[in-house]
């Protein structure tokens, strides 16, 4: 372990991310160059990405460095994550290897592993990107794993005072959507995290079966409660939005049926109304309230193509803010000056 990992936004001091935050924005207005000469970024995508090898690779480079991409079973060899394992099966090389080995080339590794859907009380543990940490010795960056999505945070942490200016009392409403497939916690918790630190009434809007992990919660409300804000669950969509600052549409799966699609499944029927639409944007805090999405989104199921196309819309903020935030987070983590 190297001891400076950036596994979840909650493990860090409030002081430490409000400094990143600082710096992603004086990175942003230009204020900030270099820093990371000589310096290599290890990228271990386990599952697809746009945004978040983009703005990696991206970032690295804007500050002299290198990134190099491993994408397993594609190219590189497929990697086993289980622990005590007798690997007779088709996978050819073990996290504990790739950990150590990265280390000797990059000064820091980065690894995206979303959870299989096999067993909540397993995957809940974040087995994956904790055994990274552990057996890597240089910093280890978690770019989405089945609990968080810390970097996504970060950067909707930015988006959220760039665009409110001061955050603290003001409503920021995590609304679960209607989508086809079953899809992770680690961004919805990841964002409400976020509102967290900044001191925002924080409210999660979700039919009955489909809160977060208890530990979500937990983590959401004490860091909501220790910023000046608070937390509240509730399954009144549009009461919630009447007023709110900021609206974040995410679709997640029913824990309760964690490994059992075709009863998850079952439990999103006749769920498709919470979508968050034109009509739901006007009920926002002077009709003027900001419309948030980690990206990817399906356009009419989650969120109307009016909203992600209307002046309320941030997403196209969030996501260039994923390259500002990262480069921030680099340099703190390895960079010249670090
Ligand atoms: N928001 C996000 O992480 O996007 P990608 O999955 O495209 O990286």
């Amino acid at each position: 372990m190297s001891g400076r990992d950036w596994l979840a936004m909650e493990e860090w001091s409030v002081e430490a991310v409000d400094a990143l935050l600082d710096l992603a924005a004086r990175i942003k207005r230009g204020e900030v160059t270099g820093g990371l000469e000589h310096k290599v970024l290890a990228m271990v995508f386990m599952d697809p990405s746009l945004r978040t090898r983009a703005s990696m690779e991206t970032a690295m480079f804007l500050h002299g460095g290198h990134a190099l991409c491993l994408e397993p079973g594609k190219g590189s060899w497929a990697l086993e994550t289980e622990l005590d394992v007798v690997m007779d099966g088709t996978t050819v090389e073990h996290i504990i290897e790739a950990a150590r080995v990265l280390s000797r080339y990059a000064d820091a590794l980065a690894v995206r592993s979303f959870p299989k859907g096999t067993d909540w009380a397993v995957e809940r543990e974040d087995h994956t990107i904790r055994n990274f940490a552990r057996y890597a010795t240089v910093p280890v960056i978690n770019l989405e794993s089945s609990r968080r999505h810390p970097c996504q945070g970060l950067a909707d942490a930015l988006t959220l005072r760039e665009h409110l200016g001061e955050t603290t009392g003001k409503r920021f409403v995590l609304q679960w959507a209607w989508h086809p497939k079953a899809l992770p916690t680690a961004v919805p918790a990841s964002a409400a995290i976020a509102a967290a630190h900044l001191g925002m009434e924080v409210v999660v809007a979700r039919p009955d079966g489909f809160d977060l992990d208890p530990d979500d919660y937990r983590a959401i409300g004490d860091l909501a409660g220790r910023r000046g804000g608070s937390l509240t669950i509730t399954d009144d969509l549009d009461g919630a939005i009447d007023g709110a600052h900021a609206v974040y549409p995410k679709s997640w799966g029913a824990l309760a049926h964690f490994g059992r699609p075709d009863d998850e499944r079952a439990s999103r029927d006749g769920k498709r109304d919470w979508r968050l639409t034109a009509a739901r944007m006007a009920r926002t805090a002077g009709g003027r309230g900001i419309a948030m999405h980690c990206l990817p989104v399906r356009r009419n199921v989650e969120m109307d193509g009016a909203v992600l196309d209307g002046p309320q819309s941030a997403v196209i903020d969030q996501a260039e803010n994923r390259l500002h935030a990262q480069r921030a987070l680099l340099l703190e983590l390895i960079g010249s000056g670090s």
